[in-house]
């Protein structure tokens, strides 16, 4: 099958962590032809503006990376916004795309779509069988109203207007352009800043919450935009081959997990810190574990390439600068 490097490609959230490692594996294969736009040049939450945006660029595949996203406190405190940001955004791109006669689209979710209580490790049949976790679940039920809304045109307009519009759900992901904000980052930008800072500080010791048991799964965000080019590089038949018209989502995951202990020392050796780590088991912990059985995509032929070690390492690099 012949690639066509000329295809005009739509990266949602270009800026962003995923957006822009989904920029950096699309030019490093050889398209040439992306569109970008930033908040400020385009809200996606406008659907009289971003109807323009799409009748005016003929455009011919999507990535859909652009969302509202935050740790726990942004969630609890904007919960509104969570829900009417991400409804509007997907929503105004995903019809915008069928109606302006986008074929392919990519629509970016998340592990949070999972039940709380879903069984380890989380398979995509676990979606819709339980409640969610209350702290996101505005957020989430976006996200899954996103894989609806593709499954949806799929269903409706895939034979009559010949689109294939599909659906990833990341696991925990790092790496450059991560939110490294003090007090709303997620666990691995967070322990790259206090191990930063506490190496610059010659701090003797650094404390982190919790127990250090629970087992968390990361992914490298490069390793995230190869599986998004993957996905959306499939032929349909082998990508039907493993979902479902109703169940049409496919998993991202690095295929393994650690506990938070295991993290802490892999990211003090990535920083360079050399003090002591210790644990304050009095701060809550969350869920014992967290991983997602991504052996569908595994079956299609992708695996995640960046170990743990490189990435911590790539991202620290970044943090810094360099
Ligand atoms: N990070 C993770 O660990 C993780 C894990 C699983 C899934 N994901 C998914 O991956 C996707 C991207 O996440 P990310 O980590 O790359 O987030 P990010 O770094 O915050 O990037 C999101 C991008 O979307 C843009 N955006 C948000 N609202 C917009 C609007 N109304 N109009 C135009 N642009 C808007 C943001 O621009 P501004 O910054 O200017 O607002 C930003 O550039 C999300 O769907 C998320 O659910 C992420």
């Amino acid at each position: 099958m012949t690639i066509d490097l000329n295809q005009k490609i739509y990266i949602a959230g270009h800026r962003g962590m995923v957006g822009s490692a989904i920029m950096r594996n699309l030019t490093a294969k050889g398209f040439g032809n992306i569109v970008t736009r930033t908040h400020a040049q385009l809200d996606l939450t406008n659907q009289a503006a971003v109807q323009a945006f799409f009748e005016s660029e003929k455009l011919n595949q999507v990535y859909l990376a652009a969302a509202k996203v935050g740790g726990i406190h942004a969630n609890n405190t904007f919960p509104a916004e969570f829900i009417y940001d991400n409804l509007m955004v997907q929503n105004n791109v995903i019809h915008q795309a069928f109606v302006s006669g986008v074929k392919k689209l990519l629509f970016l979710g998340s592990s949070c779509i999972y039940p709380k209580l879903a069984p380890q490790p989380m398979s995509e049949d676990a979606l819709l069988t339980g409640k969610l976790e209350p702290t996101n679940e505005p957020y989430a039920i976006a996200k899954i109203a996103g894989i609806k809304m593709c499954e949806s045109y799929n269903r409706q307009y895939g034979q009559s207007h010949g689109i294939d519009y599909r659906s990833v759900m990341p696991t925990n992901l790092y790496g450059p352009g991560d939110n490294y904000h003090p007090e709303n980052s997620h666990v691995i930008p967070a322990l790259i800043r206090r191990f930063h800072e506490a190496k610059m500080a010659n701090a003797p010791e650094v404390v982190i919450w919790g127990t250090g048991t629970p087992k968390r799964e990361f992914l490298y965000v490069d390793d995230m935009a190869s599986a998004s080019t993957f996905v959306m590089g499939l032929d349909r038949a082998i990508y039907d081959s493993q979902t479902e018209s109703m169940q049409s989502h496919l998993n991202v995951g690095f295929g393994s997990d650690i506990t938070i202990n295991e993290l802490a020392h892999a990211v003090a050796k990535a920083t360079g810190y050399q003090g002591a780590i210790s644990f304050d088991p009095s701060k809550p912990d969350g869920s014992p574990r967290k991983w997602m059985d991504s052996s569908r995509l595994n079956q299609l032929g992708w695996t995640a390439q960046v170990s743990l070690e490189q990435g911590l390492r790539q991202a620290y690099l970044a943090f810094i600068g360099l």
